[in-house]
């Protein structure tokens, strides 16, 4: 059976004081225990969100990693110094990263590694842009993204990965997949899964939604077959929007 999955990634939004704030009030708040629960925080602000929602059961991840271990990287952050402050899961390959820091499904593949030889749970982000979606290139993507990015990847190891699936398109626009679109493109995700690590991996992995999940629409993206959860953006920025998606069968 596939937890459910709600995952926040604030992006480059809050300051510490202000994510120290939100994470005071996620403590407080009446959380679905069946619900597996993450926010990501900016690098400078995950020390103190650590702090706040330890021992809570309340994920508290970074939204990338160099796939280094350390030296002249400037303006890197690695897995030892997450690690240290108690961040064990990532988001990888977010398409923001992508699209604006030239990471490639290579890059994205040496940091999962990176991330995996360090104990680290991951969520790899994969999706279309518009212009893929509209030339028929959606399954040649994802089969990239995929393939490449879980590369020489230990079949064990699937167990600390989740997968997002996230339409460039709908990320930020207000326009999400329908529930249709969304559930056949995560079918899709799942059968690659399958193919490259076994039936058993693909049945078991995570497979997240993600691109502009809100109160109103999550229960009809979350009722569909193979989608097990969401990553959100701007709706997990206030915690009056985060929390019923959150409890979305409560
Ligand atoms: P959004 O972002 O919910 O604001 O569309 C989702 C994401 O980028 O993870």
């Amino acid at each position: 059976m596939r937890k459910l999955y709600i995952a926040g990634n604030w992006k480059m939004n809050k300051t510490s004081s202000s994510a120290v704030k939100y994470a005071e009030e996620l403590l407080k708040a009446d959380i679905d225990k069946n619900v597996k629960v993450m926010v990501a925080p900016s690098f400078v602000c995950l020390a103190d969100v650590c702090r706040v929602l330890k021992g809570s059961g309340i994920i508290v991840a970074a939204q990338n990693l160099n796939e280094h271990d350390s030296g002249a990287y400037t303006g890197e952050v690695s897995c030892e110094m997450l690690k240290d402050i108690g961040v064990n899961d990532v988001i990888i390959g977010h398409s923001e990263r992508r699209l604006y820091y030239g990471e490639t499904d290579s890059i994205v593949n040496l940091k999962i590694k990176k991330a995996l030889s360090e104990n680290m749970n991951v969520i790899l982000c994969v999706g279309e842009t518009l212009e893929q979606r509209e030339s028929g290139l959606l399954e040649k993507v994802l089969h990239d993204q995929i393939t490449i990015g879980l590369k020489d990847i230990n079949p064990d190891d699937m167990k600390k990965i989740t997968v997002a699936y996230e339409p460039v398109w709908a990320i930020g626009t207000g326009k999400t997949a329908t529930p249709e679109d969304a559930q056949s493109a995560h079918a899709y995700i799942r059968s690659l899964i399958k193919n490259q690590f076994g039936s058993l991996v693909g049945d078991n992995t995570i497979i997240q939604y993600g691109g502009s999940v809100k109160p109103e629409n999550v229960r009809a993206l979350m009722d569909c077959e193979d989608i097990d959860g969401a990553l959100v953006g701007g709706a997990s920025l206030k915690i009056d929007q985060f929390l019923p998606i959150i409890n979305v069968y409560k």
